[in-house]
């Protein structure tokens, strides 16, 4: 995979991190992209930015080319700007991932209308400007890999969080449509939903909490960040090739199999 670019929207740290640096230990250039939804902070920004140089730095380490692009994907115009900006810096974009993600969880009655935008738009309408920019090149070089990482919420549902769920819903439907619509422009499109997973996502739950999770999965564990990058990594791999519109859990089978 040594000749190909990958951008993977918010890979400053959790699951995007460890996406990055499989793909580059595959020998992929990488787009590292950060932001912070909803985050007018300059000082939480910043240190998104100090975590997304660190992440090129170990990318670097491992011999790839690295570059680090602060976009807000949930706009239209930022999320234009980055593929732009990937193609201009490295040259071309062969694989997408759409993981940056956030969470408000709220019970139904409590949601406002800026919650429910913000998520639905950092979640889907961010995986839609992405993969809009980037298809784009992909036709005109008949090659592309998107991946987008949905979460087995989206398959399921779960109380306290209506958007999120939508959001990632939506993701399935999107993804098998881009599938259909490029398949025969050497473009595949896959979907992973990840099941409980280490991050700072999930960092809010207790102790008592997460024993009661892991209880219900079947290898006893939450996931780790690496355990859904192994995955997308054998996704945009020649290994799956002959792959495209499916959704593959990483849960460790959650819920029993
Ligand atoms: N952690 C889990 O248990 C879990 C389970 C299922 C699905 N997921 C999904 O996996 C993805 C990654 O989650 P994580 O657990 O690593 O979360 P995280 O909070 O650790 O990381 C989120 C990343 O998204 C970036 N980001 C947020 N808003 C952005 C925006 N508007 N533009 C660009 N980047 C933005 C952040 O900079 C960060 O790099 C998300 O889509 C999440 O919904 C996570």
């Amino acid at each position: 995979m040594s000749s190909r670019v990958a951008l993977i929207t918010g890979s400053s740290r959790g699951i995007g991190k460890a996406i990055a640096l499989a793909l580059a230990a595959d020998g992929c250039q990488i787009a590292v992209n950060y932001y912070e939804s909803g985050q007018a902070d300059a000082e939480v920004n910043a240190s998104n930015l100090r975590d997304a140089e660190a992440v090129a730095g170990e990318i670097e380490a491992l011999g790839s080319k690295a570059v680090v692009l602060g976009a807000d994907v949930s706009s239209s115009q930022s999320a234009q700007e980055l593929v732009d900006q990937t193609v201009k810096v490295l040259g071309q974009i062969d694989i997408l991932v759409n993981n940056a993600g956030i969470n408000r969880d709220n019970l139904l009655l409590r949601i406002s209308d800026e919650e429910w935008d913000q998520v639905l738009k950092t979640n889907l309408n961010a995986a839609f400007y992405c993969s809009r920019a980037a298809v784009k090149h992909m036709v005109r070089k008949r090659y592309g890999r998107i991946v987008s990482i949905s979460s087995v919420v989206g398959v399921g549902g779960n109380a306290g969080q209506a958007h999120y769920a939508a959001s990632k819903s939506g993701l399935l439907g999107f993804t098998y449509s881009l599938a259909k619509e490029y398949g025969r422009r050497g473009i595949t499109a896959n979907v992973v939903a990840p099941g409980y997973i280490q991050s700072d996502m999930t960092a809010r739950l207790n102790a008592e909490q997460t024993a009661r999770i892991a209880d219900n999965i079947v290898l006893g564990r939450l996931g780790t960040p690496e355990d859904v990058a192994g995955v997308v990594a054998f996704l945009v791999s020649s290994r799956a090739d002959y792959l495209t519109g499916q959704l593959l859990r990483v849960d460790g089978g959650l819920g029993g199999l």
